[in-house]
């Protein structure tokens, strides 16, 4: 199975750099000509393909990571074929804009967790071929309809928010004097451990936040001053303008 990456920039190095530590060997994967491709293909021995006719002509899944507003350009004038996947990971693009037929056309959004094969990755519709690829990224979580994985790519911007609150609470630790090094670990590890146990307990979450919300604590304070302070309703807030913002509902 040949991969292509049409459109190597910050994303696609994530992607690249995931495919190797998975194993894929580099004559698997082609490179489009732009970008971070002279970067890469020197890192990994990747072939770069003259002109993305030629990476489609030789590819079998091929993914299109261009910046959302170069998607229908990078697909003009190109020959697909039936048995060829192509897998956009461009945000807001819908399946419709992407005219690739007779190929089957799937839509994906991994994070740059990609690069060390930790990226959930939602993707639509479920095609052998695509979740091939996607399970290489990370845990694959395929979505029941368009509509559904627009609400999901807000999760893409939640990953970067989630980035900010471990920066933050780590720096602070460090501004009180703890280490600077282990704060990182600890905070980053924390949010991990967050994450792994609402992943793994099947239990309501509503449940298992009981279970640490303990009246009077330490938590219950916290939450109380992020409730003052706007919580969950700003949270709520701007997973909305994010959404409006994918689906075209808003402006900028
Ligand atoms: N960054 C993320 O964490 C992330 C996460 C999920 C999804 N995405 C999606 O991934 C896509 C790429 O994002 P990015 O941050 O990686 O953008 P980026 O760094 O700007 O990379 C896009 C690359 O596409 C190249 N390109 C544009 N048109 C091309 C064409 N016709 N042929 C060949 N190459 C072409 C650009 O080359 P030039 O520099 O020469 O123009 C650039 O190197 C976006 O649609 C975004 O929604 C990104």
């Amino acid at each position: 199975m040949i991969v292509g990456i049409l459109g190597v920039g910050h994303l696609a190095a994530a992607l690249v750099t995931g495919l190797n530590r998975a194993g894929l060997p580099s004559q698997s994967i082609l490179l489009s000509s732009r970008g971070r491709s002279r970067e890469l293909s020197e890192r990994y021995h990747i072939p770069v393909c003259a002109d993305t006719a030629e990476l489609v002509r030789r590819s079998d899944i091929i993914v299109l990571a261009v910046r959302p507003h170069d998607a229908a350009k990078a697909l003009e004038g190109l020959t697909w074929r039936v048995d060829q996947v192509l897998v956009s990971v461009c945000a807001g693009v819908s399946l419709s804009a992407l005219p690739a037929a007779p190929a089957q056309r799937v839509r994906a959004m991994p994070l740059t967790a990609a690069e060390i094969n930790a990226s959930p990755t939602i993707f639509f519709p479920d095609i052998p071929k695509a979740r091939w690829l996607i399970e290489k990224f990370g845990p694959a979580i395929a979505l029941r309809n368009e509509r559904e994985f627009e609400v999901a790519t807000v999760n893409a911007a939640i990953y970067g928010w989630a980035q900010v609150l471990v920066r933050q609470s780590a720096e602070w630790c460090a501004a009180q004097g703890a280490d600077g090094t282990a704060m990182r670990q600890l905070v980053a590890q924390t949010f991990v451990a967050a994450g792994r146990l609402i992943a793994e307990r099947d239990q309501p979450m509503e449940d298992l936040l009981s279970e640490l919300v303990t009246p009077g604590g330490i938590t219950e304070l916290g939450l109380k001053i992020m409730e003052v302070g706007g919580q969950p309703a700003v949270w709520r807030e701007a997973c909305e303008a994010v959404l409006a913002r994918l689906t075209g509902a808003a402006a900028g």
